[in-house]
């Protein structure tokens, strides 16, 4: 499907996982993707034809650059997929997670949200059109006894403020809607995982689909998202976790 001919799609954590499925997605269905990362995406760019830009989203400033610069080189700015986040070990209980682990894990996955929006914002409404999708995560609707209590809170803030976004603009020709994926193979996680099957274990019998997403699956639903199939979806909690937010007892 082409359904993003001629758009032009800016993706945050484009060097990985779910970041990274979606710009080549985006790309399938025809739209010019701006790559952005820490680290250097200029493969992935060449690859599918995009354009890289190294940024730390958790800086004012660097994300007010990225968007003035996407909009003069591209001239608009079509769809935002504000996806970077973090979750680093030293998040855990809220007995043992210090206020270091939790301003970083906060600044990297809410402000940066903050500030993709604030400065996506007034390019789309000057447009009247735009599609911005925030990845939350699917503990942002359930609690978990494997606590990770700044990914959590941080995940929390994502879907409150993309849902008050998408109420605010939608007679404006905005979209926005909050992703939250399941738990998704990515080589850290299935590492982690293949290091302790009990863990793992423990996580995936609450799957009724019985195995984790790949990031593929994921990509598919935020392409749904980003194009005109999803134009009557806004201010959304957009779930892709394999019926984990649905089951009670799970299939053995
Ligand atoms: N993997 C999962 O199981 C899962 C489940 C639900 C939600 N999520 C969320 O999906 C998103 C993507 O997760 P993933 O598994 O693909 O992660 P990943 O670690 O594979 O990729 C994240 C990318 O974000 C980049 N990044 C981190 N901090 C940044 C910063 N300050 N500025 C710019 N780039 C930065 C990293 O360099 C990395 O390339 C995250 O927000 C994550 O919380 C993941």
């Amino acid at each position: 499907m082409r359904r993003l001919e001629g758009r032009i799609a800016v993706v945050t954590g484009a060097a990985s996982g779910i970041g990274l499925a979606t710009s080549r997605r985006f790309a399938a269905e025809g739209a010019t993707v701006v790559t952005v990362d820490l680290t250097d995406t200029a493969d992935i760019a060449t690859e599918i034809g995009g354009d890289a830009v190294i940024a730390d989203i958790a800086d004012e400033a660097a994300v007010a650059d990225l968007y003035a610069g996407v909009k003069s080189r591209h001239g608009r700015v079509d769809v935002a997929f504000h996806n970077a986040g973090i979750s680093p070990p030293d998040d855990d209980s809220i007995l043992e997670t210090g206020i270091d682990a939790w301003e970083r894990v906060l600044r990297v996955n809410t402000t940066s949200v903050y500030l993709g929006c604030k400065y996506a914002l007034p390019i789309m409404l000057e447009q009247g059109r735009g599609s911005i999708i925030n990845t939350a995560s699917f503990v942002a609707l359930m609690g978990a006894a494997t606590s990770q209590i700044a990914y959590t809170a941080s995940k929390g803030g994502v879907l409150a403020m993309s849902r008050e976004l998408g109420v605010q603009f939608a007679r404006q020709g905005v979209r926005v809607n909050a992703l939250c994926p399941g738990p998704v193979a990515t080589p850290l996680l299935m590492e982690l995982f293949a290091k302790d099957p009990e863990r793992a274990a423990r996580r995936l019998v609450h799957v009724p689909v019985g195995r984790f997403a790949q990031p593929e699956e994921i990509a598919a639903a935020v392409a749904f998202l980003a194009s005109d199939d999803a134009s009557f979806i806004t201010a959304s909690q957009f779930v892709v976790d394999g019926g984990i937010t649905g089951a009670y007892v799970t299939p053995l």
